[in-house]
């Protein structure tokens, strides 16, 4: 056996007893792919929208512990919620209220019956809830934030998205974090032209502690995914546009 394989074995392993043990625990079920095409979904944006494949819990939680530990002012929102693995993950932590949006209508459905059974087994949790519509016409919450994708869509839809949140900043300046996960070798999807447009947003740098401290064990285990994190400068400074110059030159200026 090459390394690599016994590396990939390790991952999936662990990571399939960690997820099997969280299902069970919460009696929830957040498991297995589901492709989009038979969904009820009523958007145009359909073709553009990724499979349903739950994120790596585990390593949701590594991340989780890089934001403010005290998160009772946060919101925390799952862009693309599916069954609602992220919103259960996120309910174990002291968030203001945890939303999740999504557009198929059946996965929609089992993200609500685990969010009721996920209540049932755990007595003291932030409130949750599901939308069930498109990410480009959800409205962002006031107050601070921490958006989560897992590469939901397709990059018109993550521009429009995007342009969102951005507006909402400039509207009330405050500390927003992103988190944004792909699977490290993907085809024939946005995940680099995503990432690309999170880090030219002008208002948001790398989150330094999460992108330069990652350990040997996680990285060994979550080897397949690339998790990046972002957060707003300080509260309260205006947005900065970067633009290009008609040489092509990169300049900025603040709005
Ligand atoms: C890769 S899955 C991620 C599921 C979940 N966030 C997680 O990490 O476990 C992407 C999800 O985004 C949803 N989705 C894709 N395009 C969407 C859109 N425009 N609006 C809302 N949901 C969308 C899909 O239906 C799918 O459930």
């Amino acid at each position: 056996m090459m390394i690599e394989d016994v590396k990939l074995s390790i991952r999936h392993r662990a990571q399939r007893n960690y997820e099997r043990q969280f299902d069970e625990r919460n009696r929830v079920q957040t498991d297995g792919i589901v492709t989009l095409g038979r969904l009820t979904i009523e958007s145009p944006n359909k073709n553009m929208g990724s499979e349903y494949v739950p994120s790596p819990g585990r390593l949701i939680e590594h991340a989780f512990a890089h934001l403010p530990p005290d998160l009772r002012e946060y919101t925390f929102i799952d862009v693309g919620s599916g069954k609602g693995r992220i919103l259960l993950h996120a309910a174990l932590h002291d968030f203001k209220q945890i939303i999740g949006v999504e557009f198929a209508a059946e996965l929609h459905a089992i993200s609500k019956q685990n969010i009721a059974a996920f209540s049932a087994a755990n007595k003291h949790h932030p409130p949750i809830s599901g939308v069930l519509g498109d990410a480009i016409d959800f409205i962002i919450p006031d107050g601070k934030c921490v958006f989560f994708f897992y590469n939901p869509f397709g990059r018109p839809v993550m521009e429009r998205v995007l342009e969102n949140i951005a507006a909402s900043y400039r509207q009330e300046p405050r500390k927003i974090y992103f988190m944004f996960l792909s699977l490290k070798h993907e085809r024939g999807n946005d995940a680099d032209a995503n990432r690309e447009l999170l880090e030219r947003q002008a208002y948001l740098r790398p989150l330094k502690s999460w992108n330069a401290n990652r350990g040997a064990w996680i990285k060994l285990q979550f080897g397949s995914h690339k998790l990046t994190m972002y957060e707003t400068a300080d509260a309260g400074n205006p947005i900065k546009r970067r633009q290009r110059g008609a040489n092509g030159a990169a300049a900025s200026h603040l709005e």
